[in-house]
């Protein structure tokens, strides 16, 4: 598995705001989106191109496009929402797929409600987008669903990560590539990240 933890300057900047309490749910929903510009860039760094040539107002010259068959994005519903419209400002032609998974609050075992797929997933880069990798149960269910319906080279992306949750990852699919802005410390004992943001949904959507 294939871990990269960013390290920017913006990033850090904009996390430390994300993390804040005191930030309200617009400016919180307004930062993740930032967040989420550098997290695609970064993400997106090893997607295929190919040589076009190109005629500019001057000269013919030799450039890059990225192949025809457009990525595939999945946000985890809820929190992953919260990603999408960055990706999609970069990648605007990216098929979306959608998965509904909420955690039961007791057993942290995901519970599937939705799921929408965009066709051509073995032959496409998929990214699956949910802002928090916490024990990892959501994430790993998502990637399974996506391998079951054919999806193989899949990354996910996420703000902030649990090591519990890469450990589970690492355990269930050795062949993912994980893209985060933050390893944070541990879980507490109802399965939140420490320090954490709090419930990304909740402070998305203002369900608090
Ligand atoms: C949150 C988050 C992840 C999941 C992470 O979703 O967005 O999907 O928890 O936890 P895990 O790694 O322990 O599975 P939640 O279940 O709270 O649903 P929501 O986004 O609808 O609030
Ligand atoms: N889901 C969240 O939204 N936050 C956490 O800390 C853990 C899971």
């Amino acid at each position: 598995m294939t871990i990269h933890v960013i390290d920017h300057p913006l990033l850090h900047h904009k996390l430390s705001l994300i993390r804040d309490r005191k930030t309200p749910g617009s400016l919180f929903r307004m930062l993740l989106e930032e967040a989420g510009l550098i997290l695609a860039t970064e993400s997106t760094r090893a997607l295929p191109t190919e040589s076009v040539v190109v005629e500019t107002p001057l000269e013919r010259t030799g450039s890059l496009r990225l192949k025809p068959l457009d990525p595939v994005l999945v946000p985890v519903l809820r929190a992953g929402l919260g990603l999408l419209p960055s990706f999609l400002q970069l990648m605007p032609t990216a098929k979306v797929g959608h998965l509904g998974l909420y955690r039961d609050h007791d057993s942290l075992v995901p519970v599937p409600y939705y799921r929408n797929f965009p066709p051509l997933l073995e032959a496409r880069p998929v990214f699956v987008l949910d802002p928090m990798l916490a024990t990892g149960g959501s994430a790993s269910e998502a990637v399974r669903q996506l391998k079951a319906a054919g999806a193989v080279n899949m990354s996910l992306v996420a703000l902030l990560a649990a090591p519990e949750g890469l450990e589970r990852l690492q355990k269930d699919h050795p062949d993912l590539t994980i893209v985060v802005g933050a390893v944070d410390r541990q879980l507490n004992e109802k399965g939140y990240i420490l320090p954490g943001l709090g419930d990304a949904g909740d402070r998305l959507f203002g369900t608090v």
